[in-house]
């Protein structure tokens, strides 16, 4: 087939002559992988390169990437020869007869060889993917080829390849399947009849093959050609450490894997079987990291000193003179809101970039508004969900209004003790009496703080279409975030430094929590369980440990002259904001 040999030269020919192409290698000659995009025609300069590394807390969960169907893979006459060349041992397997399709793919591919990808016999690891930077020992790459089309190497999802890595173990089996395929290894080039009885089926093993990632990628040889739909799976295949050392000590070549690509912004997909560290933890026992294991999570701070929410005690809170009004800069603007989405732990709006502001407060530091979302209870009316209590008493819901250090990148941001800013609003339903702060609303004729109803109709109106999760939906309501908070006072709260609230729960934050609350109605508050599909998303309280709690300056220690002092306040504040 004309398109199979011109694959075989375009991505693994190293004995078949070709225009461009054939001069490369991983060392020793001019073009190492770093030159080769300077081999012309070639695409190794691109910006969908491969191979990738796969940042697992990156990775998003695909629901349409269902299980494949492997065609003959189970068939033990499909190998029809082994090919080594000087960068790789390829088997060839039989035309026409092993198939791929599902798995998210777009029609069915049809298999035409695999082949490997290795480190040296000083045990250097050589899978070409790695996972969160580990590299495997080895790689095997299973190639099958868009059925039906002339032209595959020059289509952008023409070829699939099905990488899987292989692991090493200490004492594994030495007279399976894989003893057979490296039983043909040797130092000198060439094709060879394969006259075992064994499938592909029997090299995979019990791989769970319904767990993979999911990216757009490349040939990983010159000419790099941008025609890959990439699948990896997330479990390797085990074998004996011994018939690893097989492939470098039998052929003398060593290090066949081209060095991880710039992702340039790609994202990696995963079937939903897939374990995932952002899916691993849970606010209840369902799943293995309970909130009490979520310091055990990879690159996890949970476990740290300085942790939120915490419970304010408001008899140990100190009076902070620097702790004025913020300013706020398009808190008013009612399309601020890119999209709505349901993260699987809670429901989010995340704003255009670089529109909002916050700064005042005592912050000290401009900061950029990235987006709000809610923590809420259960479904019952009188449900309690918010995450920081005050007095041991627990709100309905809370809101988070989380903003980030306008000199700072996110990363950065997000390992600096104040790169970010969140702002806490309880929310609790109208008719309740429950709240202390009810008391004060009442001595101000104009102060009872009323959020905008329809902004919080519109908002709500957004739930049913954003049910399954990862789900979004573009905001085109007019919804501002002053809409939301309503005239809550903005200028008595309690602040502390703490944490994100959920994994990797980074020190980050410095925490701002609103004495008054949003007052919404219930049946709208009970509309985030019902559509989200989940109960009970907020962690429970955290260690003070030695923090103090702050209270702005315009809030009073005794309680005689909080009445009479917020009453004046809740006026001011009024006027101001109106
Ligand atoms: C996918 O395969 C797994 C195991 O092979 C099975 O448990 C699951 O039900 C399958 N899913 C679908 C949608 O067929
Ligand atoms: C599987 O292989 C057999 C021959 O061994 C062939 O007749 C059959 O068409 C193949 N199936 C597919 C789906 O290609
Ligand atoms: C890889 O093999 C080692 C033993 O050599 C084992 O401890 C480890 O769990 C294996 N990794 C995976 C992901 O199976
Ligand atoms: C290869 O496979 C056969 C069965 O097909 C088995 O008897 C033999 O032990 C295997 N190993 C080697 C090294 O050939
Ligand atoms: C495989 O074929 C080669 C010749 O191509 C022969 O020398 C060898 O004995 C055969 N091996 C088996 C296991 O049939
Ligand atoms: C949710 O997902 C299912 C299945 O993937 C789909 O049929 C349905 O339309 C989706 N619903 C929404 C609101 O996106
Ligand atoms: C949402 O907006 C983005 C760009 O702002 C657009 O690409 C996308 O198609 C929109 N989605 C829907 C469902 O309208
Ligand atoms: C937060 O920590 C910083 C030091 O990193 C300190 O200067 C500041 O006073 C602390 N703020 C509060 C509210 O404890
Ligand atoms: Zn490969
Ligand atoms: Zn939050």
């Amino acid at each position: 087939m004309a398109v199979s040999s011109l694959l075989l030269c375009l991505c693994f020919g190293a004995l078949v002559k070709c225009a461009a192409g054939s001069d490369w290698c991983y060392t020793g000659c001019e073009h190492t992988p770093a030159h080769w995009k300077d081999i012309s025609g070639t695409f190794c300069g691109e910006k969908r390169q491969s191979p990738i590394d796969i940042v697992t807390s990156d990775v998003k969960t695909d629901q349409n990437l269902h299980n494949f169907t492997f065609a003959n893979f189970s068939s033990e006459n499909v190998i029809k020869s082994i090919k080594i060349d000087k960068h790789t041992v390829k088997c060839i397997l039989e035309e026409n007869e092993v198939e791929v399709s599902g798995g998210g793919l777009d029609g069915t591919y049809s298999t035409i060889q695999f082949h490997l990808h290795w480190g040296d016999t000083e045990h250097h690891p050589g899978s070409e993917h790695t996972i969160d930077k580990h590299r495997y020992p080895m790689e095997m790459h299973i190639v099958s080829l868009k059925k039906g089309m002339q032209d595959p190497v020059n289509d952008p999802e023409g070829i699939a390849v099905l990488g899987f890595f292989i692991n090493a173990t200490e004492d594994g089996d030495m007279s399976g399947p894989w003893s057979n395929l490296t039983s043909y290894l040797k130092n000198t080039a060439g094709t060879v009849d394969f006259n075992h009885t064994i499938s592909i089926d029997d090299l995979i093993g019990n791989v769970d093959r319904t767990k993979f990632y999911r990216y757009m990628g490349s040939l990983t040889t010159p000419n790099c050609n941008e025609a890959v739909v990439w699948t990896v799976f997330q479990e390797p295949i085990n074998i004996n450490k011994n018939l690893i050392q097989n492939f470098p000590m039998k052929t003398g070549i060593s290090n066949v894997f081209r060095p991880t690509q710039n992702t340039n912004g790609r994202q990696v997909f995963a079937s939903p079987a897939t374990t995932l560290p952002s899916s691993h933890w849970c606010y209840d026992d369902h799943c293995h990291f309970s909130p009490s294991k979520w310091q055990l999570l990879p690159q996890s701070y949970c476990g740290g000193e300085l942790q939120s929410p915490i419970n304010i005690d408001t008899r140990n809170t100190l009076k902070d003179n620097h702790l004025k009004e913020f300013t706020y800069t398009k808190f008013d603007e009612k399309h601020a809101i890119k999209y709505i989405t349901n993260t699987g732990e809670a429901v989010k709006c995340v704003l255009k970039e670089d529109l909002l502001e916050v700064s005042g407060g005592g912050l000290g530091h401009v900061y950029s508004t990235l987006q709000f979302h809610f923590h809420w209870g259960s479904r019952s009316p009188d449900s309690e969900g918010s995450e920081h209590t005050v007095d041991s008493h627990r709100y309905p819901m809370e809101m988070h209004i989380v903003n980030k250090r306008k000199d700072l990148s996110l990363e950065d941001a997000i390992k600096t003790p104040n790169g970010l800013a969140v702002l806490g609003f309880f929310i609790e339903a109208k008719e309740s009496t429950k709240s202390s702060d009810e008391s004060h609303h009442e001595t101000g004729p104009t102060s009872k703080p009323t959020s905008d109803i329809d902004a919080w109709k519109r908002l709500t109106s957004y739930l049913p279409h954003i049910q399954n999760i990862s789900s979004k939906a573009n905001v085109t309501e007019e919804i501002s975030i002053d809409d939301l908070l309503g005239d809550v006072n903005r200028a008595v709260f309690y602040r502390y430094n703490g944490s994100l609230t959920t994994p990797s729960c980074n020190e980050a934050v410095v925490w701002t929590i609103f004495k008054e609350s949003i007052k919404v109605d219930k049946d709208m508050m009970m509309l985030f369980p019902t559509h989200a599909g989940y109960e009970n998303v907020f962690r429970p309280a955290q260690a003070l440990n030695n923090r103090k709690i702050f209270t702005s300056a315009s809030s009073a220690p005794g309680p005689i002259q909080l009445f009479l002092l917020l009453g004046c306040l809740c006026a001011l504040s009024y006027n101001l904001h109106l």
